[in-house]
């Protein structure tokens, strides 16, 4: 068993969308049962991981651990901006250095964004915590994945293996809900 699990998390338009055309996450999109879903998840979560644009900008994000991707730094090196913070180049150190650097051996890994952010995980979440806006249409918008919309994010989350759990409703009014999206795991001989 590994000793940390990789869990992403992501609310989406109906059209497959995590932000419109202007690159924001506009507050069509945000919905108060799954902000509060997601908010405990990052409580429990040992470390969160994103890319530059994608901070949670929640009261509690101050006392998260974060890895945040960033091109301008050549591997690894802390956040002079963020006690709590190291700034990471994947292409310069491996993500389980990162986590090392960071100082998490194990726990829950929270991937949070932006959409190459969840691309570069594809094949390593354990579970992938889809949410979903039906009554939303973000037209000409950010897709969530690399490959949205030519497929949906269902397709793309399937073709990496994972498979759809029972979806919970967060927000009855707009029909609001995640679906937890695990890796089959080979049964043992
Ligand atoms: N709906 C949702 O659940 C949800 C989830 C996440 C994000 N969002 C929204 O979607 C938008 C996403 O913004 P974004 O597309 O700009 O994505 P982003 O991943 O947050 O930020 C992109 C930046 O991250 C760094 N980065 C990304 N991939 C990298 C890599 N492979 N190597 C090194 N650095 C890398 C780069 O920073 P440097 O420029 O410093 O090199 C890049 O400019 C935001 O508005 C956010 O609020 C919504």
């Amino acid at each position: 068993m590994p000793a940390r699990r990789i869990e992403g998390y992501v609310i989406v338009s109906a059209d497959g969308m995590l932000a419109n055309a202007d690159h924001v996450m506009p507050d069509a999109l945000k919905f108060e049962g799954d902000k509060n879903f997601f908010t405990a998840a990052l409580d429990r979560a040992a470390l969160i991981v994103h890319g530059r644009h994608s901070g949670e900008g929640q009261p509690n994000s101050p006392k998260r651990k974060r890895v945040i991707l960033t091109r301008g730094v050549a591997a690894l090196a802390p956040d002079p901006s963020n006690p709590k913070a190291s700034l990471w180049n994947p292409s310069g150190a491996s993500f389980e250095t990162a986590c090392d650097f960071a100082g998490v051996h194990s726990g829950t890994v929270a991937i949070i964004g932006g959409p190459a952010v969840f691309g570069m995980f594809m094949d390593r979440y354990d579970t992938f915590w889809l949410s979903l806006a039906p009554k939303v249409q973000l037209p000409g918008g950010e897709p969530c994945f690399p490959g949205v919309p030519q497929r949906s994010p269902q397709q793309i989350l399937a073709a990496h293996g994972l498979k759809a759990g029972e979806a919970r409703v967060l927000d009855p009014k707009d029909d609001v809900s995640v679906t937890p999206w695990r890796r089959l795991t080979t049964p043992s001989a």
